[in-house]
């Protein structure tokens, strides 16, 4: 079967698990319908295994007579593409990333109305990391839903980066959130069949990157956290920290501005969840991103910016 097809199966079968898992989170059924979409759109350019085609025109070039300084300029000149192609505005680091001004959140069950989120202010600064702690069922992914822009608040305004997203339809939120938001979930929401590599790839194949700068941002990603030697295992032959280290890769490949973590190191032990920290830590720094993350471990807040607790629909403390 071509990775293609696994893909394919894989995207049904995700979404079947989830959908009848009952309460089906509705976010990583959304990342699943944008994978879905973003293979299917790219289908037709997709005829051979790219992963070792690229391989072979790495070593190809390797084995030219090229010089250390000709390589050099030739990477210097791929990272500038790159950059261009993630056509975004550079991010002032001392303005606002996000700001949430009296964002309330009811749903509406039977014939009651569930007043989920109550009145949340918070400001998000480039390059922070935050922490939202609270019960459960407090709304913490409630509310990470509606940052990401994947649900709208039944009142109050939501800016990213000056984008309006309380006011904006789903097609125009999805625009921003395919560029510029990346997630990262407690279950990792990897495809089992595919490496490490083809993974964090899909991320970037869902962005629009032009495919000839894939390769060098994924192995670059692969590097920062800390598994450029396991880029061509799967996830089954992976430990949990291992997996969800692919999916910070996967998440942070597009370059996004905000990265937005539900629980991500509420399936791992104390270790593992303390080396994810770190990865967080050191991705804040070297690819400038703010991130927001909810938990219930005690022992990871000393590691936040700012540490926000929610007590039914509302921030004790407000940043
Ligand atoms: N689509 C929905 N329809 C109706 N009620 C909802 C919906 N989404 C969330 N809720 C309710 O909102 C409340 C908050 O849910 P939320 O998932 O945000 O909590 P949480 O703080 O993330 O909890 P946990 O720590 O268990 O993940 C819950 O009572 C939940 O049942
Ligand atoms: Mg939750």
């Amino acid at each position: 079967m071509g990775w293609l097809s696994k893909v394919r199966s894989t995207i049904h079968k995700d979404k079947s698990n989830q959908e009848s898992a009952g309460e089906a989170n509705h976010v990583e059924i959304t990342q699943v319908d944008e994978l879905a979409v973003a293979v299917v759109d790219t289908e037709e350019q997709i005829q051979t295994d790219t992963t070792t085609k690229e391989d072979k025109e790495d070593k190809k070039a390797k084995k030219s007579k090229k010089t250390k300084k000709e390589r050099k300029d030739e990477k210097e000149s791929e990272e500038l593409e790159l950059d261009a192609s993630f056509d975004q505005e550079p991010v002032d680091e001392t303005k606002p990333l996000m700001i949430v001004s009296g964002v309330e959140r009811s749903f509406q069950v039977g014939s009651q109305k569930l007043n989920v989120l109550k009145g949340i202010n918070m400001t998000l600064y480039p390059k922070q990391l935050i922490m939202l702690r609270g019960r459960s069922g407090s709304g913490k992914t409630t509310l990470l839903n509606i940052l990401g822009g994947l649900d709208q608040p039944t009142e109050g305004e939501v800016l990213f980066r000056d984008h309006p997203f309380h006011l904006w339809n789903d097609d125009q939120r999805t625009e921003v959130r395919r560029r510029e938001i990346g997630y990262i979930f407690q279950t990792f929401a990897l495809m089992p069949l595919l490496s490490a590599y083809e993974n964090v790839e899909l991320g970037l194949r869902m962005a629009g990157v032009p495919r000839h700068l894939w390769k060098h941002r994924v192995r670059h990603c692969l590097q920062l956290v800390g598994l450029e030697k396991r880029m061509h295992h799967r996830p089954f032959e992976m430990s949990g920290g291992e997996q969800q280290r692919v999916a910070i890769a996967k998440a942070i490949v597009h370059r996004p501005n905000l990265l937005l973590a539900d629980e991500p190191t509420a399936d791992l032990d104390s270790q593992m969840s303390a080396q994810i920290m770190s990865v967080f830590r050191s991705i804040i720094d070297t690819e400038k991103v703010t991130i927001c993350m909810t938990t219930h471990d005690p022992t990871i807040l000393e590691v936040a910016d700012h540490v926000l607790e929610m007590v039914d629909g509302k921030f004790i403390k407000q940043i």
